[in-house]
Formats: C-alpha cells, structure tokens, sequence
C-alpha cells in the first residue's frame, strides 16, 4: 500500500486527515511544524523522498495577523507550497494541497466553480492564491482542494469561538452578510481518499451541503445547545478587523461530488453531531 507523508499533522485540519488515512489502512507519518518546516527544503526533501503522497496541511492561518506578517505568510503559504511542488515533480510525487475560500473576493452571491475568477482581498488569501500557483507551475502531480469555514476537535474555529464567547457574554454581534458552509474538517479528510487512491490531479472546490450566514450558524449552535445569549445580526464592515473577508464563501461542489464516494453531508446535520461530541 503506498505510504502518506502528512505536513502540519498538528493543526486542525492535519490531525484529521492523518487519522482517516490511518483508518482507511495507509502508512502515515504525521509531521507537525517541529519535525518538517515546509519552507526548509532539506527536510522537505526528505519527506518527498520517503513516501509516495505528500498531503500538505501545513499553512500560516492567522489571518489578521498575516496584515503585519507579509513576509512570514508568504514564505509557509506560497514559497513552501513552491518548494514542495520542485521537489516533488523532480521525483514524480503526487501531492495534495489545501487551499481556501479566501482566494476570492467580491464575488456576487452564485456559488463558486473551481473556474470561478480569484481576487484575494487580504495578505492571508494572496499567499494562499500564490501557493496554488506556485505548485501548479512546479509540473509536479498535484490536486488542490480548496475548502472553507472548517471546524474540528484539534483547533480554534468559529464554532468553538461562538461557545467561548457566549458562554461569558449575555450579547453577541455576528456577521450576517458572510455567506458560506460551516464543514466538518473529518468531512474534508474523508473527500481526500479518493484523491490520494486514484491520484486524481486538478483543482477541486469542498464543502458540506448548505449555505448560511454566519449569524444563522451562530444561532443555530445557540439553540442547539440551549444557550442563553441573545445574537444579534450585524455587517462586517461593523466589525474594523485588519483582514478583509470575502463575503461571498458558497462553493460550487459538483466537480468533487464525481469523485467522492459520500454524499456531502448537510451542514446542520453535522454542527449538531459536533456539539454532542
Ligand atoms: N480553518 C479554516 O477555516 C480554513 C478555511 C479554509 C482553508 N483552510 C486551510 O486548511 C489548511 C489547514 O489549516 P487548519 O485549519 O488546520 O489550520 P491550523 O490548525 O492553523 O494548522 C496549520 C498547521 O500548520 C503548521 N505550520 C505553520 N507554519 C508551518 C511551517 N512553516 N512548516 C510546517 N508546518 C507549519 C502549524 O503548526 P504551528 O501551529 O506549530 O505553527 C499548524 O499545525 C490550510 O491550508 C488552511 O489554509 C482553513
């Protein structure tokens, strides 16, 4: 069975995909940012060469901070998505990079198709974009899936930050002009088999099934848990965060939906299960 190297196998996304591969019979090493640092291509090498799947998890995520970070984004986001593509093109290693959202920007309120135009609104959303590029250039054998509003047990996401916050405040403000999936981040490694399977290269859009405002989400997970906080709904530009956020996040998903072997799971269905966890 061929072997799966996992990059930034600590995040939240990374400690999911390692446990479905490991669940789905694969050999795994699991690298978290200690072990293998994906802009140091000397251990990058080494990765590449010790197996037959590169999964890069791996990313600089702060995106507010990313405003005063330009460098340091740019370097994990694009030039080691870059690095990793050179090394594994030069030893015909297929690889899988995770991508996002915010690679676009004001985009009308129709979902997005892979084919859909990008104009990244925020430093976070350009190194991602620069990073798609950057492997695809490489020639290396690649798929890029790109994913939004992922939630999972190993990470900070917008559901534990709407526990959090409600659990110490009577009143919340929540945007209601960001539409998008909440998805699953188990959901997202289970949509990756098939890839690391068959091999299969190109670009792929990956949400769960349903759109919402984030104030929907938000209230949901508040009747869902019973919470006692009063949300109320609001406009990003209420909110003077450093990062500029698309506000359109519906992703048009037919194209994976040919090679998954689930239906994509609704979205209520899946916050629901989360929060009984
Ligand atoms: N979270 C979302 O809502 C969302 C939405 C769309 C797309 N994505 C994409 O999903 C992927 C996974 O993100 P996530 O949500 O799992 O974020 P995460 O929890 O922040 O995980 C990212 C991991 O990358 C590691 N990392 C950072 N710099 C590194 C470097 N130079 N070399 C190696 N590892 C490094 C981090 O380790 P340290 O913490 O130890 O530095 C962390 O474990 C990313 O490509 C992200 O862009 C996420």
């Amino acid at each position: 069975m061929k072997s799966v190297a996992v990059l930034g196998a600590k995040g939240m996304l990374g400690c999911d995909v390692a446990a479905a591969l490991k669940q789905a019979g694969y050999p795994v090493c699991s690298f978290d940012h200690c072990a293998v640092d994906i802009t140091d291509p000397v251990a990058v090498a080494e990765v590449v060469s010790g197996h037959d799947v590169v999964i890069n998890c791996a990313a600089y995520t702060a995106v507010d901070q990313a405003e005063h970070q330009f460098d340091l984004c740019q370097r994990i986001n694009a030039v080691g998505a870059g690095i990793l593509g050179c090394l594994a093109a030069i030893d015909n290693k297929y690889v899988i990079q995770i991508s996002t959202d915010f690679v676009f920007g004001e985009s009308g309120d129709v979902p997005l198709l892979e084919s859909s135009p990008v104009n990244p609104l925020n430093v976070y959303g350009r190194s991602k974009y620069l990073g798609e590029r950057m492997l695809t250039q490489s020639g290396c054998r690649c798929a890029i899936i790109r994913v939004a509003w992922t939630y999972g047990h190993h990470g900070a996401n917008f559901i534990s930050k709407i526990l959090e916050l409600a659990s110490r405040l009577p009143e919340l403000k929540v945007v209601n002009d960001q539409i998008g999936t909440p998805t699953a981040t188990t959901n997202v490694a289970r949509a990756l088999l098939p890839f690391v399977e068959r091999e299969i290269t190109g670009l792929y859009h990956y949400t769960d099934r349903g759109y919402a405002s984030r104030y929907e989400v938000a209230c949901f997970i508040a009747a869902c848990k019973g919470l006692n906080v009063k949300i109320n709904p609001c406009l990003s530009s209420e909110f003077a965060a450093p990062a500029q956020r698309p506000l359109n996040s519906r992703f048009d998903c037919s194209k994976i939906d040919t090679v998954l072997d689930f239906e994509r799971p609704d979205w209520h269905d899946e916050v629901k299960r989360f929060l009984e966890k």
